[in-house]
């Protein structure tokens, strides 16, 4: 297959480096597993290149010019990723090392300061197993119980639903912004406005988010919001915790060493300020240069233009896909919201076909994608999801149905 190549993927894949390999010997790699990891371009590459061969130094610690270098880029990275999300204050990006390690973190220190027994966290049954296990963890530290609001058998999410699971004993609610099976965006506005109207805590998953709309957390009006940076063209063991000012000076410390403190004595210890009080241990420097250099990288091109591409990609892959014996979407609604597209066919290993894809080169992601309950919940034991980001171009989408057809047909026969 040739990379004859449409609107903005054409110059952008020139800038990944690692797109421009055969699989197997034999097939160019076709990459559509976006919403596990994303792929960097030379500019982070070279920005964490750079620091490692000149500036890199632990950062807040030295007097000395390359700690203070490093400092100085770590955090003006954290002013990039404030600017990039909308946060009102720098201090309210707390660096992390995923999405993951940022949820647990609310999980943990809200739930300590807020969480009594009988007390109600509502999640949706969409979630991604990193905004569930914390709050079961949270739920059964704190004798509180976790609630998962259901959603159509169609895949699609119902906002009254939703609203129907409050209780007065609600006091939290956490949900993905863009689920990362079905791939369409809750109604983030109402769904916080409802929160608000009640006084319940509103925490944003925005892994699926982030990295493909433009975004503005403190207009939003959550109260913490999480993202990683491999979803966006960063490095892995970075991401971000957002946190409302109020929210982080109220809730404690969640990981307790070094630099999370302003005192420390034999008896005990003062949390430092923030975002300090949050960023226990040596941060992950680098890792925060190369997310800063992703996001500029992302801004440059325009995360509006962005998200039209990948929408037209996911369309041309869903007008193709149906035409293929067999194929269910996991989302049956044809409006197409995001870059993801996920299926299965009964009767057809979601495993087999990703091996024989991988066969031609194409990479996508098959299993429960971290969301057994909502896949329990559809009665779909495993499905296939091709993920598509800036630099997939329209001809990768049409190699992947027709080999997609080809792969079905002979595991079916
Ligand atoms: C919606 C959602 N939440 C959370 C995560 C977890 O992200 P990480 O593994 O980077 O911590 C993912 C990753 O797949 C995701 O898609």
């Amino acid at each position: 297959m040739s990379h004859s190549i449409s609107s903005i993927s054409a110059a952008v894949r020139q800038d990944f480096p690692i797109l421009h390999q055969s699989i197997h010997g034999k097939h160019p790699l076709v990459y559509l597993d976006n919403a596990a990891s994303t792929q960097r371009p030379t500019a982070v590459l070279e920005a964490m290149d750079n620091c490692y061969r000149r500036d890199y130094s632990n950062v807040h610690r030295g007097i000395h010019e390359l700690s203070e270098r490093s400092t100085a880029q770590y955090e003006a990275a954290r002013q990039t990723l404030a600017d990039f999300v909308g946060a009102r204050d720098a201090a309210e990006i707390i660096f992390t090392s995923g999405t993951t390690a940022a949820l647990n973190l609310v999980a943990h220190a809200w739930s300590a300061a807020v969480l009594q027994p009988g007390d109600e966290i509502l999640l949706t049954m969409l979630e991604h197993h990193s905004n569930i296990v914390p709050w079961q963890q949270a739920a059964a530290r704190h004798g509180a119980r976790v609630v998962f609001a259901p959603i159509g058998h169609h895949g699609s999410f119902d906002l009254v639903e939703w609203q129907k699971c409050f209780t007065p004993r609600t006091r939290l609610v956490s949900f993905a912004a863009v689920s990362n099976v079905l791939g369409y965006r809750l109604p983030i506005e109402p769904m916080v406005s409802y929160a608000k109207e009640r006084g319940v805590t509103v925490v944003l998953d925005a892994a699926q988010a982030v990295p493909h709309e433009p975004i503005h957390f403190e207009n939003l009006g959550v109260d913490f919001a999480a993202f990683s940076g491999h979803k966006l063209l960063g490095p892995t063991g970075i991401g971000v915790l957002y946190g409302r000012r109020q929210w982080l000076e109220r809730i404690p410390p969640f990981l307790g060493g070094g630099s999370m403190i302003s005192g420390v004595t034999t008896s005990g210890f003062t949390p430092g300020e923030l975002p300090a009080k949050f960023e226990a241990g040596t941060p992950p420097i680098v890792e925060a240069i190369g997310l800063a250099a992703a996001v500029r990288y992302l801004s440059d091109i325009g995360l509006d233009q962005i998200a039209e591409h990948e929408k037209s990609l996911a369309r041309r892959a869903r007008e193709r896909l149906t035409q293929i014996r067999g194929i269910a979407f996991l989302h049956r609604e044809r409006e197409v919201a995001s870059g993801i597209v996920s299926f299965h066919v009964p009767g057809v290993s979601a495993q087999d076909i990703a091996v024989l894809l991988d066969c031609k080169g194409i990479a996508v992601r098959a299993g429960h994608h971290c969301t057994m309950p909502l896949h329990d919940f559809l009665g779909v034991p495993a499905s296939v999801r091709a993920s598509f980001y800036l630099y997939n171009t329209a001809e990768e989408v049409d190699y992947f149905g027709d080999r997609l057809q080809e792969t079905i047909e002979r595991l079916s026969a």
